[in-house]
């Protein structure tokens, strides 16, 4: 980035809310990054609108008209690479992706993953965390590696469970949080304070606690 801003591309597949928080940062002349496009692998997303009304480029490349996941994820490099990004965010993207495309943005790839990570990786987080009668939930930005919502942890924010929780309320509450670490953690990515050094993140010089950094 010597050159200027931070080029973000976002990936989605459905409603967009954290797509839309970056939108409303990088609007802001003082944001260190730009949304470059907008990629979804379903048309019928909302985030496409989102991301239109906000004069972004988006594309869609429908997951459905390749044959395996590698040529899938072939395709999306390439697109994604016509806008020369510095990052690569994925905001409800719902796709696992393969080693080869993980390994096309090491250290450049984020994501969001909607619990206290390492707790609750895959689906379905904010019933898992009412049957298991946890006191509080979250969401966690992570450098994406291999693993599946494995990677390291690079900002978290907590939620505290109250009586009468449902899974929907749980999850309301919890976005709201979503929509502030995700652009503060790409902002320091842009500002060059943000790396990801082996297995761990690092936050101006200094490792980031496994857990990632938690947000007061
Ligand atoms: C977000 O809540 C995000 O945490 C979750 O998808 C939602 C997308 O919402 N991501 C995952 O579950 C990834 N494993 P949005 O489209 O409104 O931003």
């Amino acid at each position: 980035m010597p050159d200027g801003k931070c080029r973000v591309v976002v990936l989605i597949s459905g409603s967009g809310t954290n797509l839309q928080a970056f939108l409303d940062a990088a609007a802001s002349a003082e944001c260190d990054y730009t949304v470059e496009a907008v990629i979804s692998n379903k048309a019928d997303a909302y985030g496409l609108t989102r991301a239109r009304n906000a004069g972004v480029a988006t594309d869609v490349l429908s997951h459905r008209e390749f044959s395996d996941r590698e040529s899938f994820d072939q395709a999306m490099i390439k697109v994604i690479d016509g806008y020369q990004p510095d990052l690569v965010i994925l905001a409800g993207f719902m796709r696992i992706l393969t080693p080869d495309f993980v390994r096309h943005y090491s250290g450049r790839l984020l994501n969001i993953h909607p619990s206290l990570l390492p707790k609750y990786q895959g689906l379905h987080t904010h019933q898992r965390v009412l049957d298991a009668g946890d006191s509080e939930h979250g969401a966690t930005v992570h450098f994406v590696t291999e693993e599946l919502d494995g990677g390291p942890p690079v900002l978290q924010a907590a939620v505290p469970i109250e009586s009468g929780d449902t899974a929907d309320t749980l999850s309301q509450r919890v976005q709201v949080q979503e929509h502030i670490i995700y652009p503060l953690a790409a902002s320091w990515f842009a500002q060059g304070r943000l790396k990801m050094v082996g297995d761990r993140a690092e936050l101006d010089g200094e490792l980031l606690p496994r857990s990632g950094k938690r947000l007061d």
